[in-house]
């Protein structure tokens, strides 16, 4: 199992979906965000059987200011730790920067 976890914001389409699948193709543990929890069901179930890689799926709306605390409420709660979070939903500006040991292959 990889020891790397990546939350990506907005992977149920577009950008973040496509940064989830290279994230799990270079073997990163997933926590996929956005509101249409099927879509992301859908995402995590074939990353999962393609790549070996264990993802969560958390819905919430993060338009609500509330929600980043309560998305990183529950994965503390679990004891969840992450060593990168890409957010691929410009208009929400609750994390901008992008630390991660993949970091030269996206930037
Ligand atoms: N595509 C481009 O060429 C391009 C260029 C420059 C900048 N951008 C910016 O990059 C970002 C992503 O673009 P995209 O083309 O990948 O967009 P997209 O295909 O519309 O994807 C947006 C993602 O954000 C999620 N989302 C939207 N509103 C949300 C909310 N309130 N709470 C939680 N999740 C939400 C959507 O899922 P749900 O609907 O399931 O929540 C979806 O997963 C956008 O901010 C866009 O402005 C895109």
């Amino acid at each position: 199992m990889p020891t790397e976890t990546a939350l990506i914001t907005g992977a149920s389409s577009g950008i973040g979906e496509e940064l989830a699948r290279l994230f799990a193709q270079d073997r990163s543990n997933l926590v996929l965000v956005a509101r249409s929890r099927e879509k992301l069901e859908q995402l995590a179930a074939e990353l999962r059987v393609k790549h070996g890689i264990g993802v969560e799926v958390l819905t919430g709306d993060l338009a609500d200011g509330a929600t980043p605390q309560a998305i990183f409420g529950e994965l503390a709660a679990k004891g969840q730790r992450l060593t990168c979070w890409s957010t691929m939903l410009g208009s929400v500006q609750w994390v901008r920067s992008m630390t991660c040991p993949f970091r030269n292959r996206w930037t």
